[in-house]
Formats: C-alpha cells, structure tokens, sequence
C-alpha cells in the first residue's frame, strides 16, 4: 500500500474513487487498520465516549487526544493520521487554535486535524492551515454542540438549515479545508454538498452519495456496546466474541484445564530438593 496524503484526498475524488476513514485510539488497533489498508484514520473525539467511558466528548482534554494520537501514530505507517481538535481546544482564540493544533503534528505525530462547526469557526480554519497544517472539517450533527442541540438529531432537515449547511460548507472549502465530514444529514443535502464541493466530503449517517465514509471503529467492529445507531453496521461481533473468549478462559482455569502442558514451563524437579 502507498502512503496516503490530503494531496491523495483530492485525488480520489477527481477518480471518483472511494475514500474509507475509521477512527483508532491505540497502538494495537492502528495496526490492524493499517495492515487492512484503510486510507485514513481519525483519532476521534469519540475517544472520550468508547474509550474513556464519558457521557459525552466534551469532557476530553487536549492531553488525553494527545496521549491517544501518539500510541496510533507508533501503529501506523501508509493512513493519513488527522487528530480530531477537542472541545475548547479551538474555540477560545484563534492564537489558541493553531498552538492546538500544532500540538497534534509536533507532539502527537498527526499530519492533519478536524474541527466541528462553521462560520464560527472559518478564522481558526484559516489561522490553522496558514501555519501549514490541513485541516478538515465537520458539519451536521456535531457532537460538540450536543448542549446546545439539545441531543443528538438528524441536521439540516429544512430548507433553512439545509441552507445554512452548504453555506458553511462552502466558507470552509474558501478557509482552506482539506474535506469536510457531514455527521447526521439527510441523503439528498449530502448528494448536494457533495456536487457543490471541490473538496472530499465523508459522510457518516449521511447515506451513499458521499466522496468517502466514516465510522468509529469500535462501532464498526461491534465493541462497544452502550448504544448502536441507526447509521452504523456492525461488520464484526467482536464484543460477543470478547466475552465468550473470557467465559471459556474462567471455566477452563476452574476445571483446571488452563494452563495445559503447551503454556506451561519446567526444571528439575530434583533442584528444589536443596531449598
Ligand atoms: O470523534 C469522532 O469519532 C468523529 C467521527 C465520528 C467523525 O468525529
Ligand atoms: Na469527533
């Protein structure tokens, strides 16, 4: 496999050619990922939810994504690694912005970064790609906001608020953005952005008619197991396989049949004689 880049990004789209992005939070899965040859992976904020065990992202901390793209980076070798910029990470000043996320390439060893939102957010895009960092962008039903969502719903469902989606969209393609992630939009509006975009877009619950996809591995994997949505297959039962392996591993060793003789290391026995 070769290495993928942003410049592979707009590449695949001109060819019309599928981009596939999974999030990874650790060394081990990294591997996996890139040994599959997926072309992207997100060190998501959703770290805080599948790993960390929060309600919700907004209590991750720019340590904790730093800690996590770190061990991801160590794993991978041909994805291009985007580091997802976490709640208040960006949003305070744009000075702010870009000193977070640089953090992600210098200290993280991520090559691009993702932020959530808009208009409100265009001046930190610039600020972040000037300082020769891409970046991609989120729109839709983005996480960060939940408080002020109300909870976790399909965006962009009336003309009103289709329209200010493609508006957002577009500001985000002139601030520089590299591609976009719609989260949570109908079909037909992601068809739409996708036409009226130069750059990729990455749709998760955002149906077929998307330059590329986007799940949470765990999700994908069937790990994590608190909620399913609608949006997410399940290509693999890995939590039910996880807990039958542990089942077979407490009967085995409680019917003394674990550790067998293959697992199990010996000396002479005639040598314990002397203690
Ligand atoms: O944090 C995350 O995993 C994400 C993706 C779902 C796009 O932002
Ligand atoms: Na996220």
């Amino acid at each position: 496999a070769e290495k993928f880049t942003v410049q592979s990004f707009r590449a695949a789209k001109a060819a019309q050619r599928p981009i596939s992005m999974l999030t990874a939070y650790d060394y081990t899965t990294a591997c996996l990922l890139d040994e599959a040859g997926v072309d992207s992976v997100l060190i998501g904020d959703s770290l805080g939810m599948v790993m960390l065990g929060y309600e919700n992202t907004l209590r991750v901390t720019m340590d904790e994504m730093i800690h996590h793209t770190r061990a991801v980076a160590r794993g991978s070798r041909n994805a291009l690694l985007i580091g997802d910029m976490p709640f208040l990470s960006y949003h305070i000043s744009v000075e702010e912005a870009v000193r977070n996320a640089g953090r992600f390439i210098q200290e993280g060893g991520a090559e691009a970064v993702k932020l959530e939102g808009g208009a409100a957010v265009v001046d930190k895009v610039r600020a972040i790609v000037k300082a020769q960092i891409p970046v991609l962008g989120h729109l839709g039903l983005t996480p960060q906001s939940l408080n002020v969502f109300g909870g976790f719903k399909v965006q962009g469902k009336d003309v009103e608020a289709a329209r200010r989606l493609l508006d957002d969209a577009l500001l985000l393609q002139d601030a520089g953005a590299f591609g976009i992630v719609l989260e949570c939009v109908p079909d037909a509006l992601a068809g739409l952005l996708r036409r009226r975009l130069e750059i990729p877009t990455i749709g998760i619950g955002a149906g077929a008619d998307c330059d590329g996809q986007v799940l949470v591995v765990q999700d994908m994997l069937g790990l994590f197991r608190r909620m399913r949505p609608k949006f997410v297959k399940a290509y693999a039962e890995l939590g039910d396989a996880a807990v039958s392996a542990v089942q077979e591993y407490i009967r085995e060793m409680a019917e003394g049949r674990f550790p067998a003789e293959e697992h199990t290391f010996h000396m002479d026995p005639k040598l314990l004689e002397q203690l």
